[in-house]
């Protein structure tokens, strides 16, 4: 199969990108040729220079109101996109330009507790207060809509009944790191739509 490199993008502490790091590194046919945040404090930027990945970081107005992106992304012969922990709304440049090629991660089981504005504690809160005796992660293509692109991959967790949102996200994070990576290299290999 011929190459393929993954372009993550991640605000925050990274930990699922230091997952694809870590289980793509040596793989036969996929790479990872960059790590962009929004953020210029995202620890995921420290977390990708321990790997010597390339790392981009770009403003709201480069983002949304030119292609600079797009043209890191080419320079550096992208072929995916994943989003991982990312926190803004992909533009349609970039969801034009890497079409069905954008994969991003929800810490809950869509389509409930997705959305604008539900990222993180946020929806481990909601999912408590509710009540659910379940709640899981969802990969699913990206769209622009928040967390509406066709869904990949579910799995579900017991929420349990002492829980707060740091504990249940240690249990999602837990699925997360088990299915990520994986998904995505089937998606890539063919194996699962
Ligand atoms: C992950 O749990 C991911 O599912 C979530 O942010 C966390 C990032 O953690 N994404 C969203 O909430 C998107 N709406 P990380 O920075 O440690 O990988």
């Amino acid at each position: 199969m011929a190459e393929n490199k993954l372009a993550i993008f991640a605000s925050g502490s990274g930990t699922n990108a230091e997952e694809f790091f870590r289980y793509f590194n040596h793989h036969p046919f996929i790479k990872i040729g960059a790590l962009l945040s929004n953020n210029p404090e995202a620890f995921a930027l420290k977390r990708a220079d321990n790997y010597g990945i390339p790392v981009n970081v770009f403003s709201k107005n480069s983002f949304y109101k030119s292609d600079e992106t797009l043209k890191y992304l080419r320079i550096k012969e992208i072929s995916h996109i994943v989003l991982a922990g990312f926190m803004w709304l992909v533009p349609e440049n970039i969801i034009y330009g890497y079409k069905n090629r954008i994969y991003n991660i929800h810490p809950a089981l869509l389509p409930k507790y997705g959305g604008k504005g539900m990222y993180g504690d946020i929806v481990h809160r909601a999912v408590i207060e509710n009540g659910e005796s379940y709640s899981g992660i969802t990969i699913h293509y990206v769209n622009n809509k928040f967390d509406e692109g066709k869904i990949i991959f579910q799995e579900k967790c017991p929420v349990l009944h002492d829980d707060k949102p740091e504990s249940l996200a240690v249990r999602i994070h837990q699925l997360e790191y088990a299915h990520y990576p994986r998904v995505i290299e089937e998606v890539i290999s063919g194996k699962i739509q």
